[in-house]
């Protein structure tokens, strides 16, 4: 992990903190037996399920699984990096940081960027006076309200005019003591091709500052007033602004996000500001491109539940798509909004009423494999299914569709559905799904096969790594004990296995450290979450360790075996039993073999 503070001005910054009071400040906590309960501030509930352990100094939420220490709860609530948190706690505390010797390379971006945010934020300024100030910007006014737009949005979201001038802006900046390339850096001048000198980006359009989330200018789009093209202009990346990580307005949304467990993504700027207009204000607009990976993140983190609002022909096409299932892998619940044709969001509100959008276009979205099957259901003439060939292009389009759903009862109700509809024996449908797939692991892995049989990852922690994970977080003579009988490859549960290596690797240089400090290991708040929930469960006999630990390595050692020998049941099933006979022989006898294992290992005793 790359900070740099040491670690006892850590510990220095958290003993100056009682997580119970910090807490208390964002929601009202009752002392219940040893713990603190009150209402979860990370999603909205009616009955207190969020808990606080004043002894441990960790909280826990039974309710959406939030979890985590001082320094998490500070970086979830403010929405800050690690360093961010413990820098705000440090200034509240008091305590003074070692001043970090930045490498002279971190230095100059630091220096750049904040002249970068000081250009943006003059600009924004500028674009806003001359919007409200100027005759030029009248007409722009004008067509801000003509448009619907409120002046209290208008200034709530910083909306300006850029004259329509070669540089005025350029001379602007400059009186303000910028350098040529330093604005060209913010992206707001150009180069001329002849090199003779720089040109204001933005002339004669409406300007959008986009802010990140602590408020900060860090670019614009620029919208034209009449039919000009092209309707957009938009600022570059630069040193401040990544269009993969920002959306727009997520600085004014992200708290009723949290608050609602619920995101709205629209296609543009106006979409997002006549919805916040009209009191719904959960939403964001991915800046002119398909949702990346980063900003899938970003929303994750600020609630699970994502309606993506986009005009009906975007949300067809397949960068849309790809967005969507970036998003379903971030583990956002994704449902599809269906818009009237030719009409966007901001249109739709203004026509009909944010009461209508609620009811009619967002509770009405499609969870996201509906809204394929419907659009690929589309997309064939809503054919009627009467002749093979339709069914088999249909199911053509579809499987790669039910292939990517990974609950297994979401995936028999989409089965079911699909066999209903288009009139196939479910079974039928089963065994094309698993012919498609092996068809598609095959081509993705290429044709190499070897003997080894590869071992499933577990979607849920088997109990007996889970009870293992408990003890070895709360007691380190048990990882030593462990360590002895199972190698961390050994937990089949993917996100166990990261927390049994770094404590093993803890074990291993003999470091001391607390439940605590072990969590700020890790980076991930799903893994954070895990640790503290493990932490917080007390049902665990800490007087009978070392038979609970026998008795689970065995069971994780049994079941080892009997996963491996169903890979190889599964194996022999897709073989053709006379072309591989030779090979199934093997497989077979490798199978008596872990039988055999599996029943020398002394079964467990239940009492
Ligand atoms: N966009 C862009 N460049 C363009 C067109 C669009 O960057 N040439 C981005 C903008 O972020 C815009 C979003 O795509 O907000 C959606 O585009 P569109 O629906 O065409 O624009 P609106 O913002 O809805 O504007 P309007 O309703 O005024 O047409
Ligand atoms: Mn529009």
């Amino acid at each position: 992990m790359e900070y740099f503070v040491p670690e006892e001005t850590i510990e220095e910054i958290r003993g100056c903190f009682n997580l119970v009071d910090i807490i208390s400040d964002y929601t009202k906590l009752k002392k219940s037996g040893r713990n603190y309960m009150g209402l979860c501030p990370f999603h909205s509930e009616k009955t207190p399920s969020f808990t606080v352990s004043s002894e441990r100094q960790l909280y826990h939420c039974f309710g959406c699984g939030a979890g985590g220490n001082l320094f998490t709860f500070i970086m979830s609530m403010e929405n800050l990096s690690f360093m961010e948190a413990v820098r705000l706690l440090a200034e509240r505390a008091g305590v003074s940081l070692p001043e970090r010797k930045l490498s002279r390379e971190e230095k100059k971006v630091k220096v750049i960027s904040e002249e970068l945010l000081k250009i943006n934020d003059l600009s924004m300024k500028y674009f806003q006076s001359v919007l409200f100030k100027t005759d030029v910007g009248k007409k722009a006014l004008s067509y801000l309200k003509e448009r619907g737009l409120q002046e209290q949005a208008i200034k709530k979201f910083h909306i300006g005019f850029s004259p329509p001038s070669w540089d005025s802006l350029k001379k602007f900046l400059k009186n303000k003591g910028f350098s040529e390339s330093s604005i060209e850096k913010a992206g707001l001048i150009v180069l001329r091709s002849d090199k003779s000198g720089y040109y204001d980006r933005f002339r004669n359009r409406i300007m959008f500052p986009i802010f990140s989330q602590h408020n900060q200018a860090i670019g614009f789009g620029g919208r034209v007033i009449d039919d000009s093209q092209p309707k957009y202009l938009n600022s570059p990346e630069t040193p401040v602004y990544n269009k993969r990580k920002n959306l727009y307005a997520l600085n004014f949304a992200r708290f009723k996000m949290r608050e609602k467990d619920e995101i709205v993504i629209f296609e543009g700027y106006l979409d997002v500001i006549t919805a916040f207009q009209n009191g719904l204000e959960n939403c964001a607009a991915s800046l002119g491109t398909s949702l990346t990976e980063e900003q899938a993140k970003v929303l994750r983190r600020n609630a699970s539940r994502v309606i993506i609002a986009y005009d009906s022909d975007t949300a067809g096409e397949s960068a849309a798509w790809r967005g969507m299932d970036i998003l379903s892998s971030a583990g956002c619940r994704v449902k599809v909004a269906q818009m009237p044709k030719d009409q966007d969001p901001d249109e739709f509100i203004r026509k009909r009423g944010i009461t209508v959008f609620n009811t009619e276009i967002i509770q009405k979205a499609l969870p996201l494999v509906d809204y394929k099957l419907e659009k690929i259901h589309e997309s064939t003439g809503n054919s009627t299914f009467n002749t093979p060939e339709e069914k088999i292009s249909y199911l053509n389009k579809v499987l790669p569709v039910l292939a990517d759903i990974k609950n297994n009862v979401e995936l028999e109700l989409y089965l079911q559905k699909v066999s209903n509809q288009i009139g196939v024996d479910l079974n039928t449908l089963k065994s094309e799904l698993k012919k498609y797939k092996l068809k598609k692991n095959k081509k993705s892995r290429g044709s190499a096969q070897d003997d080894i049989v590869p071992l499933k990852k577990a979607l849920k922690p088997p109990a007996a790594e889970k009870q293992l994970l408990i003890l070895m977080l709360k007691s380190k003579e048990s990882v030593e004990e462990v360590k002895k009988h199972l190698d961390a490859s050994d937990f089949i549960f993917e996100p166990y296995r990261l927390i049994v290596e770094k404590l093993y690797a803890l074990k291993d240089k003999n470091s001391d450290y607390s439940i605590n400090s072990f969590l700020d290991l890790f980076t991930d708040s799903e893994t954070k979450k895990m640790i503290v929930s493990l932490t917080m469960a007390d049902n665990i006999d800490l007087d009978n360790c070392e038979k609970v630990i026998t008795d689970c390595v065995k069971k994780i050692k049994r079941y080892q075996l009997s996963l491996k020998r169903k890979e190889i049941e599964g194996k022999i099933q897709e073989m053709d039993k006379e072309r591989d006979a030779g090979e199934i022989r093997k497989l077979l006898e490798k199978w008596s073999e872990l039988k055999r294992l599996e029943k020398d290992i002394v079964p467990y005793r239940r009492e």
